[in-house]
Formats: structure tokens, sequence, C-alpha cells
């Protein structure tokens, strides 16, 4: 037997993609309709598949994404589809195809990280890729969330087309906010106000009446996109894809409109992740977590991630040693400097002539850190000592308050499922 790869997966291979994938993750749905062969590749996914005497007998797809990290809008590579047929498991085949997507993601797209969600968290760890949040599943009582007291000063209304921008505006705004979101723009999302709106029953937005904590009056300041699900009575749910908000009345006013369905719905679920502050607007504690996915990030090219970043008003200039990165784009030392808010993240190569970005010297103390660890804290996921707990960073700690000013601020989130 000859294996042979990695190569792009092309328009003969659709069929054994998609048997692959079947035997990896079960029967695909009914009326599934594979992609026709003049479609292919579909936009914004590059997948690649290892062959055994021209079988397909892996496949790996990367994903074109941006992600919001510390106020950056970041090129991400979402893996997807990840598969070894059952005979040939354990033979190391992901290794090629993994360095093969993202390293044709960073050179073709500045793709500098990579984010997935996997089955089990085992199966990334080699490649340098750590949990850093998790999407979960809440539900709670419809009858509950009827107490919650609307905001006079908001109002609600259906969206429609004319309103999308606005729909955008507000994510945007919860996005960048948080670390991991992202930004659900490329070829992954609809652009077609149509096609946005027709996934869901709804989307109700809150929109202020009067002027209010710094928002004019008629902004819109929250939207909730949800289902209505089948049935009306205690067993039916309604599904809240998204419930955004970045005003407490409109959150508390899109809780109780959600409320309002409680004569025919037993259950309302979110899609939500991490902490996320609008239950902060719940007087009451139920939050049953149904179903959690972990999501797990990798740095690719630590220069690239790392410049660029708002890591706040601290003028910091720290250096970080990178080790045991089996795909080998993290390993090195790096000069990580901030100014005026912003970062810049260099090779801290030989010291040369004293300036910016010049190492102060290439053996002075530095925090020493696992691939994983690196993801735990520049994600803001961890603080330097739960990463040195976990085993993931080691030696000088001297520029550890530092690092958890700069990468603490945000907390990370996320919305997407690939
Ligand atoms: C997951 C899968 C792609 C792994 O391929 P593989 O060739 O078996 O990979 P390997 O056996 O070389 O394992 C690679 C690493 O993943 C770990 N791993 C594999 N399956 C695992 C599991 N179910 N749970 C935890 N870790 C796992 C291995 O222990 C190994 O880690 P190590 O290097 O630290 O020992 C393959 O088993 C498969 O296709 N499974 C079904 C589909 C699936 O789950 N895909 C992942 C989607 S996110």
């Amino acid at each position: 037997m000859t294996t042979s790869g990695p190569r792009p997966i092309g328009p003969d291979d659709i069929a054994a993609s998609i048997t692959l994938s079947a035997e990896a993750f079960g029967d695909l749905p009914a009326g599934f309709t594979p992609p026709a062969p003049e479609t292919w590749p579909l936009p914004g996914r590059h997948s690649w598949g290892t062959f055994a005497d021209d079988r397909l007998v892996a496949r790996v797809m990367g994903r074109e994404y941006h992600s919001w990290w510390h106020g950056r809008q970041v090129p991400t590579c979402g893996i997807a589809g990840v598969a070894v047929a059952a005979e040939h498991r354990g033979s190391g085949l992901l290794d090629a195809l993994m360095a093969q997507v993202l390293d044709e993601g960073l050179r073709e797209r500045g793709e500098v990280l990579s984010t997935l969600y996997p089955t089990a968290p085992g199966i990334y760890r080699r490649y340098g890729y750590e949990v850093v949040t998790g999407l979960l599943e809440v539900e709670l009582a419809t009858a509950r969330l009827s107490r919650v007291s609307p905001d006079p000063a908001v109002k609600l209304r259906r969206a429609t087309a004319a309103d999308l921008d606005d729909v955008r505006r507000v994510y945007a705004t919860w996005a960048a906010a948080h670390n991991g979101p992202l930004t659900r723009t490329g070829p992954s999302f609809p652009t077609e106000a149509a096609e946005v709106l027709s996934s869901f029953t709804a989307v109700t937005l809150a929109v202020t009446t009067e002027p209010v904590d710094g928002f004019a009056a008629g902004e819109v300041v929250g939207f909730a996109s949800w289902h209505r699900g089948t049935g009306y009575d205690d067993s039916a749910t309604i599904t809240v894809d998204d419930l955004v908000s970045l005003h407490s009345g409109a959150t508390r006013s899109l809780w109780a409109m959600l409320g309002s369905h409680a004569s025919v719905t037993g259950r309302v679920r979110l899609g939500t992740s991490g902490d996320d502050p609008v239950r902060l607007a719940l007087p009451f504690a139920e939050w049953t977590v149904t179903k959690q996915v972990p999501y797990m990030l990798r740095v690719h090219d630590v220069a690239g991630a790392l410049s660029g970043l708002r890591l706040g008003p601290l003028d910091a200039r720290v250096e970080l040693v990178v080790e045991g990165d089996l795909l080998g784009t993290a390993n090195g030392r790096w000069l990580l400097t901030t100014a005026d808010g912003v970062s810049t993240c260099v090779p801290a190569g030989p010291a040369g002539p004293a300036g910016p970005g010049t190492p102060d010297a290439p053996d002075a103390p530095a925090p020493v850190l696992a691939p994983r660890g690196l993801a735990l804290l520049v994600s803001g996921a961890q603080p330097c000592a739960a990463v040195r707990a976990a085993g993931l960073m080691r030696g000088d700690t001297a520029s550890d308050a530092t690092l958890d000013t700069l990468f603490g601020a945000r907390r990370v989130h996320v919305r997407d499922y690939f």
C-alpha cells in the first residue's frame, strides 16, 4: 500500500470525502445534497487529504475566518471535518495534514491563529491547541423569564431587511469587546438580508425610546434571533441563537419578550458561552447547561498573532520563549512591546543595535511557554499562575504580572459552531 499526499481534495474526490465524513460523524442528514463538482472548492473552505493507493483515508478542512482578539480582527484558520479512516487511525496521518492546512492558511490568507471545536481535546493538544472557552446550550423555564421586568426606556420591534446593518453593528460592538467571537464576515456568512432573516422565526430588536446611558433615542442596542419551534405545551422549546445586548435594560426587555411565551412553551434554550453577562439580568439562579462544546486555540504565527492588539495603556516590553511546538512555527524567543496601547511582536534574535524590536539580551531570563500555555495566556483564558500550575509555563516570573495585565482584560466568548 502506498500513501500519498497531503494534496487538495478536488472535485473528483467529493464522493470519497462524503463517504469518509459519514464514516467518521455518522450518516448525513436526509435530503443532503452533495456539492456539484463545478462549485468546488466551496467558498472559504480548503480541504486536504491523504490517500492510500488512491483511496482517501484522511482529511482536514481549513475554513477562512476572522475572529476578534484584543480589539483586532485576526485572520483565523477554523479547522473542521477532521477524519481518519478507521483502519488508518493511530498511524500519524494527521501530523502532515494539520501542518499543510495551517501553513497554507498562513501563507495564502495570513491566518496567524487557528481554532476548532474538538470531539475530544486530546486529539489536538499535540498540535499546541488548548481549550480557551466553550460553546454552551443553556435552558431556562419560560415561566421564570416572564417574571423579568422590561425596561420602559426600551421598546422592542421586529427586524426587517433595513435593520440588518444595525444588527451587525450591535454584534460587532459586542464581539470586539471580547476575545474569540468570529467577525461573521467573509465567505461563510450570508450577506443577503433575506437569507439572514429567513433563518429565524424572528430577529427582535431592542431600541431606546429616549437618550439613556450614553445611547441616543432610537438606537438599536440589542437583539435576539430566535426560532419558535413546534408545539404549544410545556414540552415546547424556543431556541435563541443570539441574545446580544449592549445595554442592561435591553437585556431585560429581550428576556421578558422570551418569557411572554410562557403559556405556550416550557423552555427557552439559549446559545451562549463562558460567563455570559446577559445572565446578570435574571432574578433567579436557574441556568441549566444542556450541552457544551469546548473551543480550542492555537497560535500558529506568534509575531503575527501578537502584533496590532489593543492591550491597554501600559507601555510594556516583555520577552517570551516558546518551546515544544510539534509544527515548529511557534518555537523561538519573542519580544512583545506595546506603545500607545497597541502591541508589536518580533522574533528576539541575536542582540543588535539598541532600538525597538531589539531584545535586551538573547539569554536574558524569560518565561518559557509550551504552545498550549501560549494559547491559554494570550487568549486571556487563564493567568500565568494557572498556566504554570498546568505545567505549560516555567522559568522567570518577573513579567507574570505584566502579562496578566496585558492579556487579562477581555473574556473569551464564541457563538458560531463550525
Ligand atoms: C480523531 C481522529 C481523526 C484521530 O486520528 P488518529 O489517526 O487516530 O490520530 P492518532 O491516533 O494519531 O491520535 C492523535 C492524538 O489524538 C489523541 N486521540 C485520538 N482519539 C482520541 C480520543 N477519542 N480522545 C482523546 N484523545 C484522542 C491520541 O491519544 C493522540 O494524542 P497523543 O499524541 O498525545 O497520544 C480519528 O480517530 C477519527 O477520525 N475519529 C472520528 C472523527 C473525529 O472524532 N474527528 C475529530 C473531529 S474534531
